[in-house]
């Protein structure tokens, strides 16, 4: 969703803010603005709506804006449409500032102090412009004001804030909202992501909720929202810029999908210690041995790598577990058991409606567990404990290599749980990431199929069983989310309880087939579609393919087929959007991180 970047030092800003901000075009946005102090002393403000190249053409490049010192954001529009007026930054007399997240009791702010001010946008960020205003003019010096808006806002804000009387600042503020500082020579940056900031340090400050900064070229200093400052030294991110980039690859996602092979073997390196063994902190193993049921708590993508992960938990550790969507779990709180255990899972480790749960369940004093790919995410540090994925940057909104690190992750937690489990996981994920190579290694197969049985179609189905049913689950988000083609994925026995009735001549109906014990019976579900016209097109694993199968993949573990069967499904997605010329990294209205409820 929006993003934030800051610079001051030496060079020109704007240029150094634009390019930021196309590193944080990944996250999704529908508008861009950058605020530079101009040599004059005035701050030159400059938006556009829509792609950032606007905003490129509006400042040449940057060029057109001079000065050392400025602010930039991208925002995906949450109150009030996508214009120019509502895009950042916004002005509110002496302040110019960005935002990230949402001021909850707006409405009550305006009324108690801003019933004067003619608002130029519908935002709630130029709600906090103007209190700063306010504040200042009170007599309040600029510190003090954020202070005691920190102290007035109720909701969640990334803040960097221009102040017009002071252009050797930035000031910056933090709750419940992803902020870092950037840390350079002669220079230091704001960012809501390392990304922005990559190309010029890889040394940041984490900054935790309920602090503010204040950022000049030489300095940066950190305060409590009471005003004590905090000493903290800046850490270095594992990250470097060809992590951001996509190389030879036409999209990000066709770079991710590729990279699950090298993602699983990275996963085993890191989770083996030095005598050869797979390992997991101790203290989570006796915390979820301890619960008598594990809660798996996430959203889209990783709630499908939940529903994956129950089986693991389940077949591995013999743990009753269930995976729930985080949005309904946090207003429906299904009736917990004695002792209950709860797992986020979370590329990002942003997500709102995950945090949401999270912070119920820290309230009723329950351990917690995040697997994420963001080490110092939201999700990671409000936990107990935290397991990285290590799948390294995602940049394409759809999530591809973080699925099968999600799955191979809760599949070594599994089967740490469950020690009496017979499985050589360190050899069966190498086996899996083998199989992936093979896999990629046919792209011109998927491209082909996507074009045959997608190319036209305005709506396709999955089916599958089991471990199957939860990969059709997730082909199907991937393919609708991309292609917009109307895809739904169904338990292949549930069909004829209604879903069969929208089969047709031609419909496009992909099974996946990669457990034994339902293999029959999901072929009885195809035999029940093809006689009703639908055209089939079957995934199978080798051991259980027929020769009319289109996709027959060599045989891994039986528990972890998920890990592989999907990747076709990924690219079978990849290649209907690209024949239909979708924005494949970008799609329509979806952000990467979801920041919001
Ligand atoms: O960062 P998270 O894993 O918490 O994100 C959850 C979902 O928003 C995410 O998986 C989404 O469904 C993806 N766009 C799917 O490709």
């Amino acid at each position: 969703m929006c993003g934030i970047v800051g610079y001051i030092g030496k060079e020109e800003a704007a240029p150094i803010l634009l390019e930021g901000l196309s590193k944080l075009e990944y996250r999704g946005y529908d508008s861009a603005g950058l605020a530079v102090f101009a040599p004059s002393g005035d701050i030159v403000i400059k938006k556009a709506v829509g792609k950032l190249e606007n905003l490129y053409q509006k400042t040449e490049n940057g060029s057109a804006v001079q000065g050392v010192c400025g602010i930039g954001h991208t925002r995906w529009a949450t109150h009030g449409k996508p214009t120019e007026d509502n895009a950042h930054p916004h002005e509110g007399g002496r302040f110019v500032l960005v935002h990230n997240g949402i001021v909850e009791n707006e409405e009550f702010l305006r009324n108690k102090y801003l019933s004067d001010v003619e608002f130029k946008s519908e935002t709630d960020t130029e709600v906090i412009a103007w209190l700063l205003d306010k504040f200042t003019s009170s007599g309040e010096d600029p510190e003090m004001a954020i202070r005691h808006i920190m102290a007035e806002i109720q909701g969640s804000y990334a803040l960097a804030i221009l102040d017009k009387t002071n252009p050797d600042v930035i000031y910056a503020a933090k709750n419940k909202s992803p902020m870092l500082i950037g840390k350079g020579e002669g220079f230091n940056m704001i960012g809501s992501d390392s990304m922005a900031m990559i190309a010029h340090t890889n040394m940041f400050y984490e900054i935790n909720d309920g602090e503010y900064v204040v950022v000049t070229k030489d300095g940066v200093e950190i305060y409590t929202e009471y005003g004590k400052k905090m000493e903290r030294e800046p850490f270095k991110a594992e990250l470097d810029l060809s992590d951001t980039e996509k190389g030879t690859y036409p999209h990000f996602m066709l770079k991710e999908i590729e990279e699950q092979p090298s993602v699983i073997r990275r996963i085993i390196q890191q989770y083996t210690d030095d005598d050869g063994e797979m390992f997991i902190d101790e203290n989570i193993i006796n915390d979820i041995n301890e619960s008598d049921k594990v809660y798996i708590i996430a959203c889209g993508t990783s709630y499908h790598a939940g529903l994956v992960g129950k089986q693991f938990f389940e077949k591995m550790a013999k743990k009753p577990t269930d995976a729930y969507i985080a949005s309904e779990f946090v207003h429906n709180m299904p009736l917990l058991t004695e002792k209950p255990f709860f797992i986020f899972i979370s590329q990002s480790g942003e997500t709102a409606d995950s945090r949401s749960v999270m912070v119920k369940v820290k309230e009723m004093g329950y351990k917690t567990l995040t697997l994420t790919n963001v080490k110092g995410s939201t999700l990671s540090r409000e936990a107990t404990y935290t397991l990285l994925l290590y799948a390294g940057p995602e940049i394409a909104v759809a999530s591809t290599k973080a699925y099968t690190a999600q799955l191979a992750v809760l599949a070594i937690l599994a089967s740490k749980v469950g020690k009496e489990y017979d499985i050589n996981l360190k050899y069966e994920l190498s086996v899996a990431a083998n199989v992936i190579e093979t896999i990629c290694g046919e792209r011109e197969n998927y491209k082909y199929l996507a074009e045959k049985y997608l190319k036209d179609s305005r709506n396709a189905f999955y089916i599958g069983r089991g471990a199957d049913y939860y990969v059709c689950l997730e082909a199907a988000l991937k393919l609708k989310e991309i292609s917009y083609i109307q895809a739904e994925g169904f338990a292949a026995g549930e069909l004829k309880h209604g879903t069969i009735a929208l089969i047709e001549k031609d419909t496009p109906v992909i099974a996946v087939i990669t457990q034994e014990n339902i293999n029959l019976n999901t072929r009885s579900n195809i035999k029940e579609v093809r006689a009703r016209g639908a055209k089939v097109l079957v995934i199978s694993m080798r051991s259980l393919s027929l020769h009319r199968d289109k996709i027959v993949i060599n045989d891994v573990h039986e528990l972890l087929t998920p890990l592989v069967s999907v990747v076709p499904t990924q690219y079978i997605a990849y290649y209907a959007a690209l024949s239909r010329g979708r924005d494949i990294d970008k799609p329509r209205n979806l952000a990467k991180s979801v920041t919001v409820e």
